[in-house]
């Protein structure tokens, strides 16, 4: 399973990068405006840092919520760097900018997926990934591990290519989850991958071994 990290907060892309098991990042307007990142100039600028960081898909989201629209910002978006994927809404004109990307090659990552249907559709529409959003389903007392199973099966009966990117990641356990589930790729926050090194007994270990260590090198 491949790990993103869900944020624009470039430290953050640096300490899971250093980490040496980050395979690319998402970002959202919501995860820029957290940055303070504001202006077309300034947001774009980002990106391309962010890409400067990691080696792997960086996905960028569309603004326009017309065909024309996300098919101009998107290809601004990809021409700026090779690692960018062009993230596009779940609604009608975003289907459709799906498939005008797939066809020219460039790659998308269709977001704010809740249901079986809309994960169907933007497989047919050729995204490159799509993204269910787990927390948030929780939230309303659905849960979206069980979404994620859905689609794992109605993916596999058809041999889509389309990597189911398991989004709004919480905790560990939910990466854990998606691991077993079979989930492509998790993108959650730092916490979500750090938080996997805990287990009190590797502390407890540790502090046994180096005190042994050192009643026998005095
Ligand atoms: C996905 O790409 C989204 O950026 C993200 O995972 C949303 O997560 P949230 O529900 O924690 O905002």
């Amino acid at each position: 399973m491949k790990f993103f990290i869900d944020t624009a907060n470039l430290a953050q892309i640096k300490e899971a990068q250093e980490l040496g098991v980050l395979d690319g990042v998402t970002t959202n307007p919501s995860l820029m405006a957290k940055e303070g990142i504001t202006g077309t100039n300034n947001i774009l600028k980002h990106y391309v840092d962010i890409c400067n960081i990691v080696d792997g898909d960086v996905s960028a989201e569309v603004i326009a919520t017309d065909y024309a629209g996300m098919i101009k910002e998107g290809e601004a978006l990809a021409d700026l760097h090779e690692n960018i994927v062009v993230k596009i809404p779940m609604i009608k004109d975003g289907v459709k900018a799906l498939r005008y990307f797939s066809n020219k090659g460039i790659k998308t990552n269709c977001t704010l997926i809740f249901s079986a249907g809309q994960a169907l559709l933007a497989a047919k529409a050729g995204a490159t990934y799509m993204s269910p959003f787990i927390g948030r389903l929780d939230d309303v007392s659905t849960d979206g591990l069980d979404l994620i199973a859905q689609i794992r099966l109605i993916y596999d009966n058809y041999f889509f290519e389309t990597q189911i990117l398991a989004a709004s990641v919480r905790h560990t356990m939910h990466v854990i989850k998606c691991a077993e589930i079979g989930a492509d790729v998790m993108t959650g926050p730092l916490s979500s991958i750090t938080g996997l090194l805990n287990h009190p007994l590797t502390d407890l270990g540790l502090e046994k071994f180096l005190a042994d260590y050192a009643k026998g090198n005095k």
